[in-house]
């Protein structure tokens, strides 16, 4: 069976977690193939709440493997934390599988992420703050370090002493002096990859089993296509590749493994940290999607910026991702407003342009066109029940209006964070 792949269509936390988690009922693997623990996809089921980071949300699952592939960068005292707090739910996590070839994010990428924030001034990302950017940067560099390195202990040491003088320079040239010690990493990482090492394996190898053999494939998307590296709001992005696209390179499978790609929109806007967000509402309007959606950070905790939903936004993640399919979520959260408006186009310098301006002076000009739909009333988890013909009819207006400007069907709609607030079309 080929693969799904499943990305974030705005600036992530569109729920990416909580379609991965209803989608993975029928998948026998699931793979992460992008970003670290600056994601935080968030599930509900009759066990309750969880929040991963690492881990892909097919974990809570028996009997499925789920995998950590080579595009993600990993902090491995993050995910033993994780893989501890899970286990202690009484979760097992034997199906996981970790990529022997992965990027280890380590405590001084965490120091660079904070002094290049704080060298950025006015400027600044608003990262997470989790040594993300530093970590890619060494990848790319090849001065990273993989968890092969971390679960041996001769080729870790190696791999500090050549990379370790030019990673104190480059904290001495922010202004923080720390000496990185190779003994005591190797001792610290060492122990991680002691813990770590039950699960580390190649997993492409396992991933390309699991396809020639049948099995179907999740790949669980982190981040959003507008936080892409290439394609998003650079430079207010994250450091990665979000687009579908990554999927192959991230888990090492060929592109034709990949039938179907799924996009997660949420039915209005939001973003963390700082970055243009054309239809942002600052105002009461914004408080409101804040306070009825949640919207803090499932990393950071950190308050989301809400506006109405960018068509923009959405066509242009249907262009970079190929997308087949969109799931809408939160459509609850826009039940009993007074009206909700969409951005169908933006007026910038005078004109009405139809696409995502390549730079973000450019898009802090653009002035969104709003259309103006009407609302439906509140909605409960249980009004799922009933499927898609029982919701209410203003809903799917905006289903087919989304549908229309997106030219990608929407198959599925969420109502509720929780694993049985899904309707399928
Ligand atoms: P992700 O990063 O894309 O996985 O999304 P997050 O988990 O960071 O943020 C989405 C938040 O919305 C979480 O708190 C989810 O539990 C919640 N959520 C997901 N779908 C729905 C929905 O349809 N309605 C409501 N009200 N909440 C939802
Ligand atoms: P999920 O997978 C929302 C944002 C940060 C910051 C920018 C760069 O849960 O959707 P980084 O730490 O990656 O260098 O920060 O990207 N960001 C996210 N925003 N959801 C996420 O993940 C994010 N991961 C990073 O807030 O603006
Ligand atoms: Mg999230």
């Amino acid at each position: 069976m080929p693969a799904t792949v499943l990305i974030g269509a705005q600036w992530g936390d569109e729920g990416k977690g909580k379609i991965i988690d209803y989608l993975a009922a029928g998948a026998e693997v699931v793979v992460r193939f992008q970003g670290g623990n600056n994601a935080g996809h968030t599930i509900v089921t009759k066990d309750g709440t969880f929040k991963f980071h690492l881990l892909p949300s097919g974990i809570v699952y028996p009997g499925k493997a789920v995998v950590i592939g080579n595009g993600v960068v990993i902090d491995p005292k993050v995910l033993l934390s994780e893989i501890d707090s899970l286990e202690a739910r009484g979760f097992p996590t034997d199906g996981l599988r970790i990529s022997d070839r992965a990027n280890v994010i380590m405590g001084y990428h965490c120091m660079l992420d904070g002094a290049e924030e704080r060298h950025r001034g006015g400027k600044k990302v608003g990262t997470t703050g989790r040594g993300i950017g530093p970590a890619y940067q060494d990848k790319v560099a090849r001065s990273g370090v993989r968890i092969a390195h971390i679960v041996d202990r001769e080729l870790l040491r190696a791999r500090l002493e050549a990379v370790l003088p030019s990673k104190e320079r480059a904290l001495r040239s922010l202004g923080d002096d720390t000496r990185l010690d190779v003994n005591s990493l190797v001792e610290e990482y060492g122990r991680y990859g002691d813990a770590l090492k039950r699960y580390v394996t190649d997993t492409s190898v396992l991933v390309n089993g699991a396809l020639d053999r049948g099995a179907q494939v999740l790949m669980e998307g982190a981040q959003g296509t507008m936080l892409d590296v290439d394609h998003g709001t650079y430079p207010f992005t994250t450091s990665s590749n979000c687009v579908s696209g990554a999927a192959c390179a991230g888990a090492g499978i060929g592109p034709k493994r990949i039938l179907k790609i799924i996009g997660v929109v949420k039915a209005y806007t939001t973003r963390v940290g700082e970055g243009p967000l054309p239809t942002e509402q600052k105002g009461d309007l914004g408080r409101k999607m804040l306070e009825r959606g949640g919207e803090y950070g499932t990393t950071t905790g950190r308050a989301r910026r809400c506006g109405w939903l960018d068509i923009v936004v959405v066509r242009h993640a249907c262009r970079l991702n190929g997308l087949d399919a969109l799931a809408l979520t939160k459509a609850d959260v826009l039940g009993g407003m007074d009206e909700v408006q969409v951005c169908r186009a933006y007026m910038l310098d005078g004109k009405e342009i139809a696409n995502v301006p390549s730079t973000v002076e450019e898009l802090e000009r653009c002035e969104p066109v709003y259309d103006t739909l009407e609302s439906w009333p509140g909605l409960k988890a249980d009004d799922a029940k009933g499927g898609y013909g029982t919701l209410p009819r203003a809903l799917k207006d905006y289903v087919r209006y989304i549908e229309k400007g997106a030219r990608v069907k929407i198959e599925i709609v969420s109502i509720g964070p929780e694993r049985w607030a899904t309707v399928e079309r």
